[in-house]
């Protein structure tokens, strides 16, 4: 070193700079992509991202590695940026919403259309209702299906309807109240989206439910909507990933929505009973 000119000795100093840099950035790239792979598996059993004992253990014990008291402060600093954009990273893949559908089930009058409405909008999907493409697919109105071919002839049209948005682009989908008597719809939601089940207390769903296009609350609704939720609620409960409380303002429920979607761990919980 001593007989080479000040600037080359500097040259060599900077090309070894380089090659620590390089070979930095990628420990760096490896340490990034193993940090997202981590926020994948909090993601997929609803850990917190943030966990800041572990972060102060990790820290002390990067300081005890680097041995010399002198790099304690650097060194604790670099793993704190670290720590961070480890974090980050973790975050964006916690939140990530998984391009699949979400399919909105629930007892006929649970504002399954109206909140499919309002989520679709909100997270830039198309938004589908089941009925309405029933009532294409047969050309008429449900209650003129249900009088002229009767409820199996229904339930036919409502499983292709199903399939034919199940095989297309991910979007909202609000399904009819009875989407779940099928066996094969069930499966076929769950393996192509999230399931939601809409949960609305009877009394609000009695209150402004019109009648005159649902055939099967024919006569007294009150009677018929208590009949048909004692015979659904579990295969509400079995079908869905989550059950969303809808008793409060459309906006509320919409956040809460967006927030289980993105699995926000204190969100899930809004499905306490829903696995
Ligand atoms: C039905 C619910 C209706 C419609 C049809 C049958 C049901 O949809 O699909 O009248 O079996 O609960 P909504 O839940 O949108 O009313």
């Amino acid at each position: 070193m001593s007989d080479q000119k000040p600037s080359d000795s500097l040259e060599e100093l900077r090309d070894a700079i380089d090659r620590v840099d390089a070979e930095l950035i990628r420990l760096f790239a490896q340490r990034m992509e193993l940090a997202r792979r981590v926020g994948a598996y909090k993601k997929e059993r609803n850990l917190p991202v943030l966990d800041p004992e572990r972060e102060r253990r990790l820290i002390a014990s990067r300081v005890a590695q680097a041995g010399d008291p002198g790099l304690a402060g650097p060194v604790a600093e670099l793993f704190e940026t670290l720590m961070r954009l480890s974090r980050e990273a973790q975050a964006a893949v916690v939140a990530m919403v998984a391009p699949r559908h979400i399919y909105l089930i629930g007892m006929p009058g649970s504002g399954k259309s109206t909140l499919g409405q309002a989520l679709a909008a909100s997270l830039s999907l198309p938004f589908a209702d089941m009925d309405a493409r029933i009532e294409t697919l047969a050309a008429m109105p449900i209650a003129r299906i249900f009088a002229e071919s009767g409820e199996q002839a229904f339930r036919r049209l409502e499983s292709e309807a199903l399939a034919q948005c199940a095989h297309g682009p991910p979007q909202v989908v609000a399904t009819g109240g009875g989407a779940v008597l099928c066996e094969a719809n069930v499966a076929l939601m769950r393996a192509t989206g999230t399931v939601l089940w809409v949960d609305r207390p009877l009394d609000q769903i009695l209150g402004d439910l019109r009648q005159d296009t649902r055939p099967l609350l024919a006569g007294d609704a009150a009677e018929r909507l208590r009949a048909l939720y004692a015979e659904r609620e579990a295969l509400y409960r079995a079908a869905a990933h989550c059950r969303l409380d809808n008793s409060g303002a459309l906006a509320h429920t919409v956040q809460r929505a967006l927030a289980l979607l993105k699995g926000e761990p204190h969100e899930k919980q809004i499905g306490t009973d829903v696995p």
